[in-house]
């Protein structure tokens, strides 16, 4: 995993080189970001012989020429931690305020999981504003590794100690994600599905499949192997644990799935499957037909989520997806119970950042007992980490 460490100028940033020993250890790359203040307790010589990597700290001098390194770290990391974290850094990001390198690739990194270790004396860490901004902060969902108790480098005793560094790995959950799905099998349907007319045109839908590729990889990333099935699309898959198997019609897509789906433990099926088919395809391309227009039969294409929900077996879990333009929630409920499903996630078609294409989705995840939740605004890998958490 590709591991950011930010530090900013507290007196526990002497432990933060251990830190970035340990998550070398483990296997995990690492590049460092340090605020000017953070260089009066560590030298960039110890930061980048650690990492193996060039220290980012100067917002004006990239060590990269085709890039702003804010933005390219932000592609690289796949997790950031703040360590120490201090009043200020958390100040400036509860403000939105970006005018050194670690501020402003916080800003750009909101999407994907941030780590926060506050470490401060006990009086800052009570001051109202900051309980105030590690509250909105943690709203957001950045996840804030609570200070310990205990004596401070001041001289004091009480809440503000930094957790030691093997604390702030066992945190962060990232590295060890939950739920531990090793020897699971799941089975994921992802994109859309092309109809076909005649040799060179079809019926087709907009759906990119970054939902269903973002829930793979985040299932892989878990430890289950995954049975990826997926209509036409031009993304691909990282891990090795992902078979993946392409398909173009919903036909296709039904074989692929219903013999998959025996053989797993769960099935997500986030593929936007065409509803209908043309009865006909023509193996040459139509002529046009004249003012008299065109009338195409179509004719409905299988279930797939239906027909694995009257295949599903105790012990095996089936989540749907619905979009839902009216009565959302009672339809969605609806369908959850005629299809026997477990979970049905909820695409929301209110935000501009949500739904095909794009990168971020918001979803109502609801349970068959009719509980529901509803994420923020996040980036797709995030909701693929909610969806698991909650349904998983
Ligand atoms: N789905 C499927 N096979 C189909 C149609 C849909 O497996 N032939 C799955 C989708 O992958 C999704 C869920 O069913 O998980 C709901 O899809 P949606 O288009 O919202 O609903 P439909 O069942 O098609 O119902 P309607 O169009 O009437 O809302």
């Amino acid at each position: 995993m590709n591991i950011i460490v930010g530090i900013t100028g507290g007196i526990a940033a002497y432990k933060t080189p251990i830190l970035i020993r340990l998550l070398r250890k483990a296997g995990h790359e690492v590049k460092c970001v340090a605020t000017d203040h953070a260089l009066e307790f560590v030298t960039p010589l110890t930061l980048e012989t650690l990492s193996g990597n060039k220290l980012y700290a100067d917002l004006f001098a990239p060590a990269n020429e085709n890039s702003t390194e804010h933005i390219s770290f932000k592609d690289w990391g796949d997790a950031l931690v703040v360590a120490p974290a201090t009043a200020n850094i958390i100040g400036k990001m509860a403000s939105g305020i970006g005018d050194d390198a670690l501020s402003t690739l916080l800003m750009a990194f909101m999407r994907k999981p941030i780590y926060l270790a506050p470490a401060m004396n006990t009086q800052m860490w009570e001051c109202p504003a900051v309980q105030r901004n590690i509250e909105y902060l943690q709203g957001i969902g950045i996840h804030i590794l609570q200070p310990e108790c205990g004596e401070l480098a001041c001289g004091t005793s009480g809440a503000g100690r930094m957790p030691e560094p093997e604390q702030i790995m066992e945190q962060m959950t990232i590295l060890s994600p939950t739920p531990d799905l090793r020897g699971q099998r799941i089975l994921v349907t992802a994109g859309p599905t092309y109809e076909r007319i005649d040799s060179v045109r079809f019926i087709g839908n907009y759906s990119s499949g970054k939902m269903g590729f973002a829930l793979a990889e985040a299932l892989a990333a878990h430890g289950a192997e995954v049975e990826l099935v997926t209509g036409p699309t031009s993304l691909r898959c990282h891990h090795p644990n992902i078979h993946r198997t392409d398909i173009e019609s919903a036909r296709e897509m039904f074989a692929a799935a219903t013999q998959h789906y025996p053989t797993c433990q769960a099935a997500i099926l986030s593929a936007a499957v065409a509803d209908y088919r043309p009865d006909h395809t023509a193996d040459h391309k139509l002529k046009k037909q004249g003012d008299s227009g065109m009338t195409l039969n179509l004719v409905q294409n299988p279930d797939i989520l239906a027909t694995l929900g009257t295949m599903k077996q105790d012990g095996q879990k089936l989540i749907g997806f619905a979009l839902e333009t009216d009565n959302e929630l009672a339809n969605a409920q609806k369908k959850l119970e005629k299809k026997n499903l477990d979970y049905i996630v909820l695409n929301s078609l209110r935000d501009q950042g949500a739904g095909f294409g794009v990168d971020t989705n918001r979803v109502t995840i609801i349970a068959r007992n009719g509980n529901s939740t509803t994420t923020p605004l996040l980036s797709k890998a995030r909701v693929a980490e909610e969806i698991i958490n909650h349904c998983l």
